[in-house]
């Protein structure tokens, strides 16, 4: 039995009639952050932090109101800054005799694919505007430029108001232009085609094209030459660099160092890429928000940068995840399956 709770994904807690740990699986202590060395023969009253406390005693009154002995919900869990989404099934242990023995909790991390979820609804809402927006854009610009055309000549140089706002009627347009096409790029994504590539390589090619048009920054890569063949969307892996190395290029304001590194992990064979940069780095309330469509902190962002790197990795059967650089900058680590 022990065996089979180390082993599944789902966290499972145990108590006993007197509110008493007695059981907390692997998963539950990844999940929620505790060591159950520290829990074990505790009172829940005393491990639950004082916001979790009224929710779980509800949820207990639920459960010993409840017909079957059973209930299921959905709850949000705030731990260490991330806000963790679960799906929270209960049961009433009983024994022989029908006594109530304790309770037993199975908690399903649903973070993931609410995460899927919202990228899905983003997608189909980016995809309408871009549409709708679109087709207006280029009577407006060809309006504009043939006013200037037919009419500049009559003003003086003092009159510059024609010219001006005429001016900036094309410029706008070309500004949203390139969000449009942004937009509908990120909704129309498409389905990735995989092929073995070498990714060492992919990586090199990227980068001599970017660092011609950043001369103000370092850029340090080392490659694991272990590294098989990757089951990989060339492209696409391109895009999530180059999206990668924007951030960090403007992270820095151009000043600085960038680091690639590819590390192949043979154990659970997985390649890690990992971009580093020594920028300003990341404010710990940003990181749960980063990989959110429309989550951006620059004046003219627009957040899609690492929607479309979380949605690729995604599509590969990847992971990312942003760490801390020492002693500043943040680092991006993408997880790929490899064989
Ligand atoms: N290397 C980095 N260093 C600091 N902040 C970063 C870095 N990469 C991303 N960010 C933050 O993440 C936000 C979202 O990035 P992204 O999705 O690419 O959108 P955008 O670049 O349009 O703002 C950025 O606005 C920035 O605040
Ligand atoms: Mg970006």
């Amino acid at each position: 039995m022990e065996i089979v709770l180390r082993n599944i994904a789902a966290g499972v807690i145990s108590i006993d009639s007197e509110g008493v740990l007695r059981t907390i699986n692997t998963s539950a202590e990844r999940l929620l952050g505790l060591s159950s060395a520290n829990v074990l023969g505790k009172n829940y009253r005393d491990v639950v932090s004082d916001k979790h406390l009224e929710m779980a005693s509800e949820s207990i009154r639920e459960l010993l109101q409840s017909k079957q002995g059973t209930i299921s919900k959905q709850i949000f869990l705030d731990l260490n800054g991330a806000r963790l989404a679960l799906q929270l099934h209960l049961t009433l242990l009983r024994a022989g005799n029908s006594e109530i023995v304790g309770m037993v909790a199975v908690l399903d991390d649903l973070t993931q694919m609410m995460r899927a979820q919202r990228m899905a609804a983003w997608r189909e809402v980016a995809r309408r505007i871009a549409h709708e927006i679109k087709n207006p854009l280029t009577p407006i610009q060809l309006s504009a430029q043939r006013l200037r055309k037919r009419y500049l000549s009559r003003f003086s140089d003092d009159e510059k108001v024609f010219d001006e706002c005429t001016e900036m009627i094309i410029k706008s347009v070309d500004d949203l232009k390139t969000l449009v096409n942004e937009f509908s790029n990120f909704a129309r994504m498409p389905a990735i085609q995989p092929e073995p590539n070498n990714l060492n390589m992919l990586i090199r090619e990227s980068l001599t094209l970017y660092q011609e048009a950043h001369r103000g920054v370092k850029f340090v890569i080392s490659t694991d030459a272990r590294m098989p063949l990757l089951m990989i969307d060339r492209d696409q892996i391109k895009r999530v660099l180059i999206n990668i190395l924007e951030n960090a290029v403007a992270a820095m304001e151009e000043h600085g160092t960038v680091t690639l590194s590819t590390v192949f992990d043979d154990v659970l064979k997985m390649a890690v890429i990992s971009i580093s940069d020594d920028g300003p780095g990341i404010p710990t309330e940003d990181k749960s928000r980063l990989f959110e469509p429309y989550f951006s902190t620059k004046k003219s962002g627009t957040g899609l940068g690492l929607a479309i790197v979380s949605s690729i990795v995604t599509d590969h059967g990847g992971f990312v995840r942003i760490r801390d650089n020492i002693p500043h900058g943040a680092v991006f680590v993408v997880e790929l399956p490899a064989g």
